[in-house]
């Protein structure tokens, strides 16, 4: 059952995630004074998931990291990589992608929300035209490392990289989508899918979908294909709800719903384990910005967005819907002098993320 109380370990990670984790604990704090929530936000974790640590001991953490990490509820997670110090492939795989594979987070979560203030790349949109979901199996699908290469070299060199598509994983990712379509005031869910192309993966794909709908009577179901799907992102918005995809499609959906709203910058993400029996990560969807970091005008939206995502998550829905609410307010209309230079002001990280603490605690 959804805990009253919420155990977070505090990860900030490399480059301008130390900056925007301060707004983003602050908006935390003041959420949780106001709706009494017994929130526990551990920051003994501050070098771990760095580049630094791993220059000075060779690991992006520390020995036992697991069990540690294992007894909190949730990982509020900032950014990784320092590009010039250490390749991108050791501070990810050494850090961000051990949580995801460790702790089954099978879920991946992204809103694709038009924001107030943020101007929106599709013409003729207006604040609630787009405001959606897209939910991403997150463990196996088309990301797998069955197959291999043979006779390199040659003319006869072939690679194989085969598609896992389990029961069990197809499953509870549905019956994610299906959950969250079905607390919705719409209740529709679109599944991608291209089972008119991938024959055999798509159609059990299909199959699962029909099957898992015979149980959410309420929830209306629609499927399209990946590419008119995209399409429709674009032309269409506003046709969607929750939409779920494997892997692969979620992996380019994710992308490209924010991107719609002109959000990317600001987005949060959601890594979540549904059922607690490991922790979810909440994390803003952009990078450690080395271009911008130290200079503290970093926007520290991204974060915050994705702390709302977390209280959403464990069910603190008053204090999500205020942090939310102070968000959208702050971008509508907190002035240039509050605004982060990337949306036009001549701002702070500081002054932005502090404005919205205040609106949490007044609004
Ligand atoms: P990035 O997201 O760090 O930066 C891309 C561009 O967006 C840069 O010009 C940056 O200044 C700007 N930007 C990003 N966040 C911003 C913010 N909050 N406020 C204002 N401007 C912002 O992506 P990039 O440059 O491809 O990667 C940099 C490093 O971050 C690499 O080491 C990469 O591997 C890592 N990375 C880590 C992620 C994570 O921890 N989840 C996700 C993406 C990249
Ligand atoms: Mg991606």
């Amino acid at each position: 059952e959804k805990p009253r109380s919420l155990r977070v370990a505090v990860i900030p990670g490399d480059g301008i995630g130390q900056e925007v984790m301060p707004e983003g604990l602050a908006c935390l704090r003041a959420a949780a004074e106001r709706y009494n929530i017994d929130l526990e936000l551990d920051e003994q974790f501050k070098d771990w998931a760095t580049c630094e640590r791993y220059l000075e001991t060779g690991s992006m953490l520390p020995e036992g990291w697991k069990e540690k990490l294992s007894t909190y509820d949730a990982i509020y997670f900032g950014a990784v990589g320092m590009p010039e110090k250490v390749p991108d492939h050791i501070s990810l795989w050494g850090s961000l992608i051990q949580f995801r594979r460790e702790f089954d987070q099978y879920i991946s979560l992204r809103p694709c929300k038009l924001m107030p203030g943020i101007p929106c790349p599709l013409s003729n949109k207006k604040i609630g035209d787009i405001d959606f979901w897209v939910v991403r199996e997150n463990t196996e699908g088309e990301y797998s490392s069955i197959g291999g290469k043979m006779f390199p070299n040659t003319s006869r060199e072939f690679v194989v990289q085969d598609t896992i598509m389990t029961r069990t994983g197809v499953d509870r990712v549905l019956k994610y989508a299906f959950e969250l379509s079905n607390s919705r005031p719409k209740k529709h869910l679109t599944s991608a899918t291209k089972s008119n192309g991938i024959s055999i993966s798509m159609p059990y794909w299909d199959e699962r979908v029909l099957e898992m709908s015979k149980s959410y009577q309420d929830v209306k179901v629609d499927k399209y294909h990946i590419d008119i799907l995209t399409a429709w992102f674009v032309l269409r918005p506003e046709l969607f709800d929750v939409v779920v995809g494997s892997n692969l499609f979620g992996d380019i959906l994710s992308d490209l719903g924010p991107a719609c709203t002109g959000s990317i910058g600001i987005a949060p993400s959601g890594n979540i384990n549904p059922e607690g029996d490991w922790p979810s990560l909440f994390e803003p969807v952009h990078g450690s910005a080395p271009d911008i970091a130290g200079k503290g005008i970093a926007n520290p939206v991204g974060m915050i967005w994705a702390g709302q995502m977390m209280l959403e998550h464990f069910g603190f829905k008053d204090a999500a819907d205020t942090m939310m609410r102070s968000i959208e307010i702050a971008l509508e209309s907190g002035g240039e002098n509050i605004r982060t230079p990337d949306i036009g002001g001549k701002g702070t990280c500081q002054s932005l993320g502090s404005h919205i603490a205040s609106l949490i605690s007044k609004i």
